[in-house]
């Protein structure tokens, strides 16, 4: 009988941003996340609807109490759900929930000598309910949530201090959940900052000269680097047996066509994406990203031992979200484009696409497990994978037999990669696997889960959670270790 390893971890994965709700209660403060608003997409290729913005715009935010305007306030309303969602979890038989901490519900301006206890309590109360079950929670320390007074007053990562304030808070909740939480990482898609510099670099980018901006970005990519180290020394310092991954966004592009200058512009596309994972796991800037500063004219201020902190304190796995595969070419007039996970690039006419045009492509999941585990030699998580599809709601069902197709061809994929190319995979938590708001459109229908919530694009709706087909299908899934559906 075909199956996946044993004590292979099988789950969910959520972030506080998109899922968590309660924007201003218990204390917490206004992250980035609670001002990006929702803009009715015109176009669907438009993926970077909500990744600029300016300070009028934030000001203009700030004054609103609309949670319709700005959708990930009210998320999907984990914060007063949380019970209930876990108990569903549990009923389909997680192992594992990666859901991230809201920065600024422990420390609400990010730059605090004092946490916020009733921010504490709430993860507590989390951990506790994950860990009655028998699941292990995977804690992202940072999900697209730098505090907004961070970003405001000091620039976000741009400045120096950020590495100070980040540590202050990952000291503080691997202290407090030392006895609840061994799997941690430190920064989500911590590419991404080349992507979306507000969400996850908290830089706003009309406040910079624009053809420094580059630099401003891999200054604040920089400072990360050095506070994603430590935070893995402060975690293993505190918890002793726990393990600290880093998590990229597993971009995957093929040459276009077998023209070497094709090949040539593929590598360079991954290579582009390689470096975040490459610093993190060999602790050293790569030759060719130092290449592209002394081309690009980019200097970075690298204190004396930031070079040392970065060799010093590795991940120990490496992770990664993986949704679509895309193409690379040397030249790319006339080439059709299509949206991918924040970015456009080239279709490829042999793939299939999603209703937000992300190129399906479950072999494009082993050919990237493939050359990270080859590159890295470290234990994979995909933490993040799964369809984004608008469902419909009959006679209070979803019938989402799209979903169930997607999902079936990567687990197989998944397998044959582990099995015939002898990848080491910790586990695999579905993205949203109750439904979120979206992060690159803001939208509640576009929606990955097992579990339907009640919430239009408007914020209007019960929040009642309804499970779909996908649903008992995944609990058969992980009720065999994948046996039901391998081939
Ligand atoms: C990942 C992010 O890149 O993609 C998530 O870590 C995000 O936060 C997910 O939600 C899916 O993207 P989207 O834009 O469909 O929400």
């Amino acid at each position: 009988m075909k199956q996946f390893p044993e004590n292979f971890l099988w789950g969910g994965a959520t972030a506080a941003n998109q899922f968590e709700g309660g924007w201003n209660e218990g204390g917490k403060g206004v992250s980035v996340a609670d001002v990006a608003a929702f803009k009715d997409p015109k176009d669907l290729n438009d993926v970077h609807g909500n990744c600029d913005i300016t300070d009028e715009e934030i000001d203009a935010a700030l004054k609103s109490d609309d949670l319709h305007l700005y959708p990930k306030r009210h998320g999907s309303d984990f914060y007063h759900h949380y019970q209930e969602d876990i108990a569903l979890m549990a009923e389909m038989g997680f192992k594992v929930f990666r859901l991230s901490i809201a920065w600024s519900r422990i420390f609400p301006k990010g730059d605090e000598t004092e946490p916020n206890e009733e921010g504490l309590a709430f993860y507590d109360a989390v951990f506790d309910e994950c860990l009655k079950y028998g699941m292990q929670p995977l804690v992202t320390m940072s999900h697209y949530e730098p505090p907004l007074h961070f970003v405001r007053e000091y620039n976000g990562w741009y400045d120096r201090r950020s590495i100070d304030f980040f540590l202050r808070y990952v000291d503080v909740i691997t202290k407090r959940y030392k006895d609840k939480v061994k799997y941690w990482l430190t920064f989500n898609e911590i590419d991404s900052i080349m992507r979306h510099p507000f969400m996850t670099g908290g830089l706003i980018e009309s406040r910079f000269p624009p053809e420094k901006f580059e630099e401003v970005c891999y200054q604040a990519m920089h400072h990360q680097f050095v506070a994603s180290a430590l935070a893995t020394k402060i975690t293993h310092e505190n918890i002793p047996d726990a393990k600290v991954g880093c998590m990229i966004t597993k971009l995957t592009y093929y040459p276009y066509s077998c023209k070497p200058e094709d090949v040539l512009a593929s590598q360079q596309a991954m290579r582009r994406l390689y470096c975040f994972s490459d610093i993190q796991v060999f602790g050293e800037y790569p030759a060719y990203l130092k290449a592209h500063f002394k081309q690009a004219g980019i200097h970075l201020q690298i204190e004396d031992g930031d070079l040392d902190i970065m060799k010093q304190y590795p991940v120990d796995f490496v992770s990664f979200s993986y949704y679509s595969s895309s193409c690379a070419a040397a030249d790319a007039e006339g080439l059709d484009l299509t949206s991918g996970n924040t970015v456009v690039a080239i279709k490829n006419p042999y793939l299939p696409s999603s209703e937000w045009g992300w190129q399906m492509d479950p072999t494009g999941l082993r050919i990237s497990m493939v050359d990270l585990y080859d590159r890295y030699r470290k234990p994979l998580f995909i933490v993040e994978n799964g369809l984004g599809a608008k469902d419909v709601v009959e006679d209070g069902k979803v019938h989402d037999a799209y979903r169930i197709d997607y999902l079936r061809g990567h687990i197989q994929a998944m397998y044959d990669a582990i099995e015939e190319d002898g990848v080491e995979l910790l586990g695999y938590t579905t993205w949203g696997c109750i439904d979120l708001v979206s992060n690159s459109t803001n939208q509640m229908s576009k929606r990955y889960g097992f579990i339907y919530v009640d919430c239009d694009d408007w914020g209007n709706g019960t929040f009642k959670r309804i499970k779909k087909d996908s649903f008992d299908w995944y609990k058969e899934v992980i009720a065999t270790n994948g046996a039901s559906i391998l081939k």
